[in-house]
């Protein structure tokens, strides 16, 4: 598959998302938190989660369109992260998605909220997924609650939180990244494996190439944070400095982490060695890692 015609079909895909987001975003709540949850759900994300949910049910061989639903949710869980990670308490940031950050806007209270709101209301759109056996559905939404959790993105906070101002070892790095970034990617790969029906094997394989592209995603988003263009990537750069963060460049420097983040995807491509023409998508957003601006 061409660059160009991947290009089209990922803004195709991202127009799916934003759809179906705004559809159901006009089911109003209470009180005025819908605001504040829907100005950071329609800042313009790039919608990668959501977006490699679906492609790797089609590597699987079901069209990813179907599962707009349970996509939809991690995008909704992963914009959470974004506005609870930017709180003064946490990196304390101003831009997020090339707008003000939602407590800038809103107040701290109400981003809390907002965060809250959104995690909750993910769980409902995810349950409100169709033509799906039901002990699949609970399987994908069990998982997902587990890789946003303790066990996966909320502890990689916990850990990112503690490890700043300190000299950590590579192996902490590694479980940090795994934790906040690596997981909300298995969540998506194995939610649409499983949707799409993949057998136990390529199961396997693509819990390794998640767990990698996670990784290589946020060594990237270290060196973005370093060398990146604010006005691209719609946030400030220097944050990690700033805050004494353990990140891949603060470890390895710019040009060792630059070189991690080519050799992670190589071995992240490799696990897809097995899936045909259909898993080209796949490729396609995992060679974009290296390189993005944003
Ligand atoms: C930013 O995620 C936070 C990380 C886990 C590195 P994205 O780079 O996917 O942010 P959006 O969704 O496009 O704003
Ligand atoms: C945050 O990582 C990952 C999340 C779980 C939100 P960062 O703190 O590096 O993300 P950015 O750079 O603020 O987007
Ligand atoms: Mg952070
Ligand atoms: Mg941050
Ligand atoms: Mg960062």
């Amino acid at each position: 598959m061409d660059f160009e015609k991947y290009y089209s079909d990922r803004q195709k895909l991202q127009k799916l998302v934003n759809n179906f987001l705004e559809k159901r975003m006009q089911k109003k709540g209470i009180s005025r938190v819908d605001e504040a949850m829907e100005y950071s759900l329609f800042a313009g994300g790039k919608r990668i989660r959501p977006i490699l949910l679906m492609a790797t049910a089609d590597a699987v061989g079901v069209n990813g369109y179907n599962f707009l639903p349970v996509a939809a949710g991690l995008e909704m869980i992963h914009t959470y992260s974004l506005i609870h990670d930017d709180l003064p308490c946490m990196d304390d940031d101003d831009y997020r998605r090339g707008k003000y950050t939602n407590h800038k806007v809103f107040g701290e209270a109400m981003a809390l909220l907002a965060g809250d709101g959104l995690l909750t209301l993910a769980f409902e759109v995810m349950l409100e997924q169709k033509n799906v056996p039901a002990e699949v559905l609970v399987e994908v939404v069990r998982e997902v609650a587990m890789c946003a959790g303790n066990f996966g993105m909320v502890g990689g906070q916990a850990l990112d939180l503690d490890a700043e101002g300190k000299q950590i070892s590579e192996a902490e790095l590694r479980k940090l990244h795994s934790g906040k970034t690596g997981a909300m990617f298995i969540a998506a790969v194995r939610g649409g494996a499983h949707l799409a029906g993949a057998t136990d094997e390529q199961l396997l394989a693509l819990t390794r190439f998640a767990d990698l592209l996670g990784l290589a995603f946020q060594i990237t988003d270290d060196i973005l944070d370093v060398e990146g263009d604010p006005a691209e990537m719609g946030k400030s750069a220097g944050s990690d400095e700033k805050k004494h963060k353990s990140t891949y460049v603060s470890l390895y420097t710019l040009e060792g982490a630059k070189a991690l983040a080519e050799k992670t995807v190589e071995e992240a491509l490799e696990c897809l060695n097995s899936f045909g023409e259909k898993a080209e998508p796949l490729r396609e957003i995992t060679r974009m890692m290296c390189g993005r601006k944003a």
